[in-house]
């Protein structure tokens, strides 16, 4: 089994650079179904879910070549029909549902196995496939193991959503970039991966306006042509970083951000007492006073985001007082929570509502990791903990963060990932 122990207690010192953005790359991957040719795609990070959806995009047909952070994908000869094959990687991961929009935007037809992804929540799609549907598709069994939808035409349309949801947001765009006439999608997510798809998507022929507000207008096009791309630095292993600097009490600098994607992350780092500056594509975070406790509420971008969530609450064990976390996101992600108590963290959770009573210092223990961002928790807690933490479940971390034991050990963490029985 495979195991990373850390021997906590050291400060973080130096710079760490950021890779391109998982949930960016994750929605570009099956986005070059709709450009039907070669692209040369940059900055994607090497993680599990990435080689997971390379592996998704040859059974599909595409032509996919993988070395260093270039992505080269030729999907001249996708075929719909071949999505038979992808079960297995398709129930590996959330972003699996983004060749919904994209195979029925070229092909009119798809028919892939039910998404799966971190246990955070229930995790439904229906705002999804109500898009699809207003758009005119047919949705066939989407309460079984396998979403069946069929579309001889996608007709522009307005689409409200009740939740201002990431995935609802770019599948209904990869759906309407070829639809006829003008689509309208209200309350749309902002995150900055929504963006970048919708800017590579644009790149590629697409008319989309308004990617990045609460509303995105899409003016269909008869077909979309290849493009290369350079994907948006990752928000979320920034913003981790950041963190993992504050809870150790050091001084690193967090290299290839862009900073107004992390404003709201800074703003809770200094109302907790550490330094924050900002450079035009770096900052520094010094954790150099005692952390103070504070309340926090995820919300969608530009609030804080939910897969931060995790990565504070190890924050919020180590400062003085008593901080409370609003989780409006998902429903079930405070699981890491048990694991820290038996670090000796004082922590409650109700609901969507947790409760976390700062004690002086954590200490190492056996742990694991519950779901992606959870993993990053134990990883920051393992590095604040007196003594050798275990930490173990990687494959949860590796889903999600790129060469990250390298990159702490580069800071000055007494890490090594280690692989006992074999
Ligand atoms: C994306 O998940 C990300 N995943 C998540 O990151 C991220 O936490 C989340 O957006 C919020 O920012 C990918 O991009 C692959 P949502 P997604 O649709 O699309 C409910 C990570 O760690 N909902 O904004 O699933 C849903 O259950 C992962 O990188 C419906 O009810 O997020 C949730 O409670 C974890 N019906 C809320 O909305 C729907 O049809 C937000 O979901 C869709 C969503």
């Amino acid at each position: 089994m495979e195991k990373i122990l850390i021997k906590g207690g050291k400060a973080l010192h130096g710079q760490v650079e950021v890779m391109g953005a998982k949930n960016a790359a994750l929605g570009i991957i099956p986005a070059t179904i709709l450009a039907g040719g070669y692209c040369s795609i940059k900055n994607v990070p090497d993680i599990s879910d990435i080689r997971n959806y390379i592996s998704i995009m040859e059974k599909l047909g595409a032509v996919v070549s993988y070395s260093g952070d270039r992505l080269d994908i030729d999907t001249t000869f996708v075929d719909p029909a071949n999505a038979g094959l992808i079960d297995e990687e398709a129930t590996n991961m959330r972003a699996s549902y983004y060749l919904l929009g994209a195979l029925l935007a070229r092909f009119g037809t798809v028919r892939i196995a039910f998404p799966g992804g971190c246990d955070i929540g229930a995790r439904p799609i229906d705002f999804h496939i109500e898009g699809f549907q207003a758009l005119g598709a047919t949705v066939i069994g989407e309460n079984s193991d396998y979403i069946e939808i069929h579309a001889d035409r996608l007709i522009g349309c307005n689409i409200d959503f009740a939740f201002a949801s990431v995935g609802a947001t770019i599948n209904i765009m990869l759906a309407a970039v070829t639809a006829e006439g003008e689509t309208v999608i209200n309350n749309a997510a902002r995150e900055p991966h929504v963006e970048d798809i919708a800017n590579y998507l644009n790149c590629c022929g697409a008319l989309i306006t308004g990617a990045g507000t609460s509303q995105i207008r899409i003016t269909g096009v008869k077909s979309l042509h290849a493009a290369d791309y350079s994907i948006v630095p990752d928000q979320i292993t920034a913003g981790t970083y950041m963190i993992c600097a504050a809870a150790t009490k050091g001084d690193v600098t967090v290299t290839r951000i862009i900073p107004e994607h992390l404003g709201i992350i800074a703003e809770k780092l200094i109302q907790m007492g550490c330094d924050v500056l900002f450079g035009d594509d770096y900052v520094r975070v010094i954790g150099n006073r005692p952390l103070k406790a504070i309340n926090l509420e995820t919300m969608p971008y530009p609030g804080f985001p939910t897969d931060l969530q995790q990565p504070m609450g190890v924050l919020m064990c180590l400062a003085e007082g008593d901080s409370i976390i609003d989780e409006n996101i998902f429903e079930n992600r405070f699981r890491y929570l048990e694991e820290l108590n038996k670090m000796g963290a004082k922590t409650r959770y109700e609901g969507s509502r947790a409760y976390i009573s700062g004690v002086a210092s954590l200490k190492s223990d056996r742990i694991h990791s519950t779901d992606l961002r959870a993993g990053a928790a134990m990883l920051i807690a393992g590095l604040a903990a007196e003594g050798t933490t275990e930490i173990t479940d990687l494959q949860h971390i590796d889903r999600g963060y790129d060469r990250i034991v390298e990159k702490l050990l580069a800071l000055g963490s007494d890490i090594v990932r280690i692989n006992e029985g074999q």
